[in-house]
């Protein structure tokens, strides 16, 4: 492969999200759930880099992964069942590539917190391989490779680093992703306690829902999803709070009995609105502007929480 020297290393930065509306739509044959959600990329960053090495003289050249872990959160696996590693062997399964690489991923989005670290480190693995190794996919063939590795990976690929960071309504069991025009930044605080929630547990947690109920539920998702994604359109955000919901919350609150308190800690204060991102831990608010952000930032600091952020969404 030829490839030019400036090609032969690249760092890209993996953004955090948050769900702005999740709702869940019925239990699929696969074992997933059938869901509707609002995410956004907030300014929380992994990042990646990728340095390309030969093949070996009888197959492909190692992948060598290092963790540099930069937030005090659940740890994150440093051995081959990391998403990243998993992402780059698969991707050179399929392309028979034999080039290897270095790879660095330095965390600072905590895991276990529904920020979708994981994920993100995963499509931006994929992105930068593609590049780097000169593979150069299409964008709907590593989308495709992208759903194998999780719910949330293609939103992050379609949305992520390379393409320019933006909000998208995602379907199916996540991986269909649409993408949302907003008119302008938000800003948010959030919090991720001090203990870490497993995606698998809090779904396991869903209540079953009956068929006249996932009707119900259908109906209102789209109108919700609608009007908030007019909202976000028209930068229209004062009354974002009478469309956001996320129904993993319920479930979230009967693992672990800090999401109720971090809850009743941000209804004391004057957030747009405020709820669970994802399937938490992490809780976030929504602010009327940065300086709004940084003074109730300030305050929930002082009740020892947990993590806090100041943050606001890409571009
Ligand atoms: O796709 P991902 O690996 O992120 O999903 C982790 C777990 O979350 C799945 O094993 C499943 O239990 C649950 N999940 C679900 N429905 C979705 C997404 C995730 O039930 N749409």
């Amino acid at each position: 492969m030829n490839l030019r020297q400036n090609e032969q290393q690249r760092t890209l930065h993996a953004p955090a999200k948050l769900n702005l509306f999740l709702e869940i739509l019925g239990r699929r044959d696969d074992g997933y759930h059938e869901l509707e959600t609002l995410m956004m990329p907030v300014r929380i960053f992994d990042s990646l880099t990728l340095q390309i090495t030969p093949a070996s003289s009888n197959g492909p050249g190692p992948l060598v992964f290092r963790l540099r872990q930069q937030v005090a959160s659940n740890p994150v696996p440093a051995d081959r069942t990391n998403l990243v590693v998993q992402a780059l062997e698969r991707l050179r399964q399929r392309t028979g590539c034999e080039l290897g690489a270095k790879v660095e991923l330095v965390k600072r989005i905590p895991s276990g917190a529904g920020l979708g670290g994981g994920s993100s480190d995963a499509a931006t693995a994929l992105s930068l391989a593609n590049a780097v190794w000169g593979i150069h996919w299409p964008p709907h063939q590593l989308a495709k490779l992208a759903a194998e590795l999780g719910s949330d990976v293609p939103f992050f690929l379609k949305h992520g680093a390379l393409l320019g960071h933006g909000a998208a309504v995602c379907r199916g069991r996540g991986e269909q992703v649409e993408p949302l025009a907003t008119a302008r930044p938000l800003h948010f605080v959030i919090v991720m306690p001090p203990i870490a929630l497993s995606t698998a547990a809090v779904y396991g947690a869903l209540e079953a829902i009956s068929s006249r109920e996932i009707d119900k539920r259908i109906r209102s998702s789209h109108l919700q999803v609608g009007h908030l994604a007019s909202a976000l359109g028209r930068g229209s955000i004062n009354n974002l709070g009478r469309w956001m919901g996320n129904r993993l919350q319920t479930a979230a609150k009967a693992l672990s009995p800090w999401i109720g308190r971090v809850q009743t800690a941000f209804s004391q204060f004057d957030f747009i609105s405020h709820q669970l991102t994802g399937s938490g831990s992490a809780y976030f608010g929504v602010c009327r502007h940065a300086h709004h952000a940084r003074r109730l930032a300030a305050v929930l600091r002082n009740r020892q929480m947990g993590l806090v952020y100041v943050t606001r969404s890409c571009r």
